[in-house]
């Protein structure tokens, strides 16, 4: 099955940039240090779909998602919402920085596909 390979230089910080892979957007989001820092604060028993933010990143600098709604499968706009992560316009579900879902019907966090990182390429697949 095909991977893709991002050059991590290539996503500035406090930038969510999409990529096309396995015919879905694929959202590689470079958080700012209060994008961190707020959501590692998150208190994870206020979440519907309750996960640290450590369990979702492998890096804090770096967001990795498949960027389709949980709730009927439609593209979130990046920097967006009432939590500044991606908001879902067909139905009005709010994701914070770390793609969980914190207000609207989606009921899971945005899926977080394998990846690993080599030097200074991430490689999702
Ligand atoms: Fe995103 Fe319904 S598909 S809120």
């Amino acid at each position: 099955l095909a991977k893709i390979e991002i050059k991590l230089a290539d996503i500035p910080e406090g930038k969510s940039v999409t990529f096309k892979w396995r015919g879905k957007p694929l959202f590689i989001r470079h958080r700012t240090a209060e994008e961190i820092d707020a959501e590692k604060n998150v208190a994870v028993s206020s979440l519907r779909d309750p996960q640290h933010d450590h369990e979702r990143v492998q890096r804090p600098e770096f967001l990795v998602v498949i960027g389709v709604c949980t709730h009927l499968g439609c593209v979130p706009i990046a920097n967006s919402g009432d939590f500044g992560g991606y908001y879902c316009p067909c139905h009005g579900s709010h994701y914070d920085a770390s793609g969980r879902i914190r207000k609207g019907p989606a009921p899971l966090n945005l899926e977080v596909p394998t990846y690993e990182y080599v030097d200074d390429l991430l490689i999702v697949g």
